[in-house]
């Protein structure tokens, strides 16, 4: 029997506030942690990627991977982040080199997860960004698997205010 994922919802007012949350998130995060980022072109997947780096330490910029399929980022632990936006299937995402030993070390961060289809892996973090333009995102964060509620915990146990907190 599978138990439903741990999952909570918030709104971000601002493309700072879904920043903060990224780097409020990696405060608590693990080498080998995958991260799913859900979301349509301008969600805020890629503000949230740059959130959750500066929280790493990451002092590089991290660029949007569109055309690089994987950017790799020194921080207080190394993070990866891949963007699947181009790629038609699992098949050519594994081809270019979407897992890679390395990973395990660090933490992944996917955006356009939906390219994998069914070769997604079952443990992750899925943050699904809804809205565009300046209107406010709600973002949902769905535990799947062991230890990965750590993140909810994360967020549920800060001040509300400063990522918008949805009531
Ligand atoms: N509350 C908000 N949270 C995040 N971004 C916001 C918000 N409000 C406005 N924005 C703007 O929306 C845009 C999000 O762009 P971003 O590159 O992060 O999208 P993306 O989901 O990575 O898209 P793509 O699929 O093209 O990679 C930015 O220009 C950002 O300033
Ligand atoms: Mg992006």
């Amino acid at each position: 029997m599978t138990t439903a994922p741990a999952a909570m919802q918030l709104a971000t007012a601002s493309p700072e506030a879904t920043r903060n949350l990224g780097a409020r998130l990696a405060a608590v995060a693990r080498p080998g942690d995958l991260i799913c980022l859900w979301g349509d072109l301008g969600a805020g997947k890629t503000v949230f990627a740059k959130g959750f780096g500066a929280g790493l330490g990451v002092e590089a910029t991290i660029l949007s991977p569109s055309f690089v399929l994987m950017g790799e980022y020194a921080g207080r632990l190394p993070l990866f982040h891949i963007d699947l936006y181009r790629l038609a299937s699992a098949e050519e995402a594994l081809e270019g080199g979407l897992l890679d030993d390395r990973q395990a070390e660090g933490v992944v961060l996917v955006e356009w997860p939906d390219r994998l289809g069914a070769a997604i892996p079952p443990v992750r973090l899925d943050v699904r960004i809804e809205g565009g333009g300046d209107d406010p995102r709600r973002i949902r964060m769905e535990a799947h698997g062991a230890g990965l509620e750590r993140y909810l915990g994360a967020v549920a146990s800060e001040d509300p205010e400063s990522a918008g907190v949805a009531s």
